[in-house]
This record gives C-alpha cells, sequence and structure tokens, in this order.
C-alpha cells in the first residue's frame, strides 16, 4: 500500500539480495523508519520486540530469517538451530510454525551448498503468496461490505468495527480484516471505521489508524470499551478482524478483546466476520480455548504507555501506582458459534469443520 505516494511492502530483499529490510513497527505512528536485518538472529529479535508482528508477516520473516541463516552457514545443524530459535519468538500465531516448516522441508533435503539460493528463492515467494492471498480476502471481503451497504440502502456510511491491526503493516501487503476495507473504499464505497485503540500496545490506535490514514479512509480511534455501545445504538453494521490461530472447528484467537467484541455483537445482531489466509489454520486441533498457547507478554507493556509530547519527544510513562502487579495475555479465542462468517482467500465460510472442509478439502482431516 502506499506511504505519502510511494508504494510499501513490510518486508522486502535489500537491493543487494542479501540483506532483508523492514518497517520498524515498534516506531510508528511517529516516525516511518526502515530497518535492515543482517543475520538471522535480527529476524528472531525482530519478531521477539515485535518490530514486525501480526501473523502473515511474522511468517513471512521467519521465512527470510531462515535464508539469512542459510547465508551465514548452511549446515544440517544450523537449519535445525535456526528453526528452533525462531519457533521460540512467540508462541500464538500459526503462521510462524507453518513457514519454519516449509523452510525446513524444502532445505534440510538439498545439499548444504545449494540451501541458502533455495532459501531465498522460497522466502520471496511464501511474499509474493501472501500478497496474493491477502488481496483474494480483500475480493471476497468486499462483496460483504457491499452486500450490507445494498441491503441498507447504500446510506452515505457503512460502519465496520476492526481491533488490533490486521490491515497491510500485519502481512506483506493488502492485510486480512482491512483489505475487504480498502477494497470496498477504492471501489467507491464510503466506509469508515471504527478503530479499537487495542491496549495495552495500542496496535489499533499506532498502525491500523496511521495506515488507513495514509491510504485516506475515513476512521475514527475509540477505546476499547466502547464498541459495545455503539453496537447497542446500531453505529456498527459489521465487525471484521483478523486472527493469529484458527482451528479446524473454526475458532479464532485474535489479539485480546476481540471475544468481547464478539460477544457484543451476538448480543447485538451485528455481523462478525473474520479475515484469514490459509496458513492462519491450524488443522491439528478443533478446540481453542483448551489448544492454544496464550502469549503472554511483559507487564511493562500494561504498566506504561508511550506517546507524543506536546514538545514532540517520544516518552514512556507509567500509569499505575508503583508496585501494582499487573498481568498480560495477549490474545484471545472466540468461539466459534460467535462468527458470522470466515473470510479466506477461497471464499467465505461458515466457521465451522464443515465450513473449513469445503474450502480446503485437500488439508482438512
Ligand atoms: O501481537 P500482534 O500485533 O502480532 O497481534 C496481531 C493480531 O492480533 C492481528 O489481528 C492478527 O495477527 C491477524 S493479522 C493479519
Amino acid at each position: 500500500m502506499n506511504v505519502d505516494g510511494k508504494p510499501y511492502r513490510t518486508i522486502w530483499l535489500a537491493d543487494d539480495g542479501r540483506g532483508v529490510e523492514i518497517i520498524d513497527q515498534t516506531k510508528l505512528p511517529f516516525t516511518f523508519e526502515v530497518t535492515r536485518l543482517e543475520d538471522c538472529a535480527a529476524a528472531a529479535t525482530a519478531i521477539r520486540d515485535m518490530w514486525v508482528r501480526g501473523a502473515p508477516l511474522i511468517g513471512a520473516t521467519a521465512a527470510y530469517g531462515m535464508a539469512l541463516a542459510m547465508r551465514e552457514d548452511p549446515s544440517d545443524e544450523n537449519v535445525t538451530a535456526s528453526a528452533q530459535a525462531l519457533m521460540a519468538t512467540r508462541p500464538t500465531a500459526v503462521n510462524l510454525r507453518w513457514a519454519v516448516d516449509a523452510m525446513q522441508a524444502l532445505l534440510l533435503p538439498l545439499a548444504p551448498n545449494a540451501r541458502e539460493q533455495a532459501a531465498y528463492i522460497r522466502a520471496v515467494e511464501i511474499c509474493d503468496e501472501d500478497v496474493a492471498i491477502c488481496s483474494s480476502i480483500g475480493d471476497y471481503g468486499l462483496s460483504l461490505i457491499h452486500n450490507v451497504w445494498e441491503a441498507r440502502g447504500k446510506p452515505d456510511r457503512v460502519n465496520v468495527l476492526t481491533h488490533c491491526n490486521a490491515g497491510w503493516l500485519a502481512t506483506v501487503d493488502w492485510g486480512t480484516a482491512l483489505a475487504p476495507i480498502y477494497k470496498a473504499h477504492d471501489a467507491g464505497i464510503p466506509v469508515h471505521v471504527w478503530v479499537d485503540e487495542t491496549r495495552p500496545r495500542n496496535q489499533g490506535a499506532s498502525l491500523t489508524a496511521w495506515e488507513l490514514g495514509k491510504h485516506g479512509v475515513a476512521h475514527t480511534v475509540i477505546v476499547d470499551n466502547v464498541g459495545g455501545h455503539l453496537m447497542q445504538h446500531g453505529m456498527v453494521d459489521m465487525c471484521i478482524t483478523g486472527t493469529d490461530r484458527t482451528t479446524a472447528a473454526g475458532d479464532v484467537c485474535n489479539k485480546i478483546g476481540t471475544y468481547l467484541k464478539a460477544l457484543a455483537a451476538h448480543d447485538n445482531g451485528v455481523p462478525f466476520y473474520v479475515g484469514l489466509p490459509g496458513p492462519t489454520i491450524d488443522w491439528t486441533i478443533d478446540d481453542g480455548v483448551r489448544d492454544i498457547p496464550i502469549e503472554q507478554r511483559d507487564t511493562v507493556e500494561v504498566t506504561h504507555m508511550t506517546g507524543r509530547t506536546a514538545g514532540g519527544d517520544v516518552e514512556t510513562v507509567e500509569i499505575v501506582p508503583a508496585g501494582s502487579p499487573a498481568a498480560n495475555f495477549a490474545f484471545d479465542v472466540t468461539p466459534a458459534r460467535f462468527v458470522t462468517g470466515l473470510i479466506t482467500e477461497r471464499g467465505v465460510c461458515s466457521a465451522s469443520k464443515d465450513g473449513l472442509a469445503g474450502l480446503y478439502p485437500a488439508l482438512a482431516g
């Protein structure tokens, strides 16, 4: 998507064909900064410390991390050690495992001197595939937004609520939840987005608002507790969120707070859709509440907030009494029964075993 008129992806191979460049998302929305990753350790740090984040982008960065590792040392031992190091960065997004497994399956049968080139080629392909997948999610989701807009008599505003950032910054390009919104906006539908701020790291306020603004999409940032009130008053036509892991039965695990929005949507008859790429589906599990590991992050993300002062400096301040304990659960699971539909690159289906199996017959068990 465009940043001040210039098209960007979130990750790309540097001009020398060796290093990997990323947009450092910890600096947004205040500074747009491109950072170069030189080795696998840097790729692991970038994922763990959330310079890059979002399930599909985590997978793409891990694929490049394996390529950087092969440039350093293409031995069997390093394939395995690098895969383990990358896998240990963040537990919830299943795309990470998907990408690392795909790279290991490609590399281990090859002779060591063939691994570097093969790894770079596959990492570039994984990124291109992600862009195509997200664009297709956008096309299917556009039809849903169009239908809602038409059913309401084509008002001058169709309101979509989203949580966290599942836009192009969370993927390689387009996004998952936001791809339909970009396509609707580009098609002339007057879409307006309610952007949940998404404490504790504020991916909504910092990233979703930034990227929607850069593309010219109307939006309003709200605190995380507002969605229920808006839905009670008919101010939300539909919700669309992303997911970091979707079970074979259609449970979705996404940024903490997503579940509460789904409950409010259910109570108010507001359609609740989830956009997801195929690699986000974990075919090995059905029950998300029981089986998905929920990342717990440093409590400093809860006890402190970062922002820009009136003087223009970016500063971090403490917001709780010294010594108050805090907890930082990063994701929650929305059971399939609260999800109106899953928007995938293969079409829209019910959040159920049958729905997903209908779209992915070769992968469903
Ligand atoms: O902790 P994050 O910022 O990586 O969490 C991201 C989300 O929860 C997104 O909604 C999810 O990855 C889906 S993104 C396409």
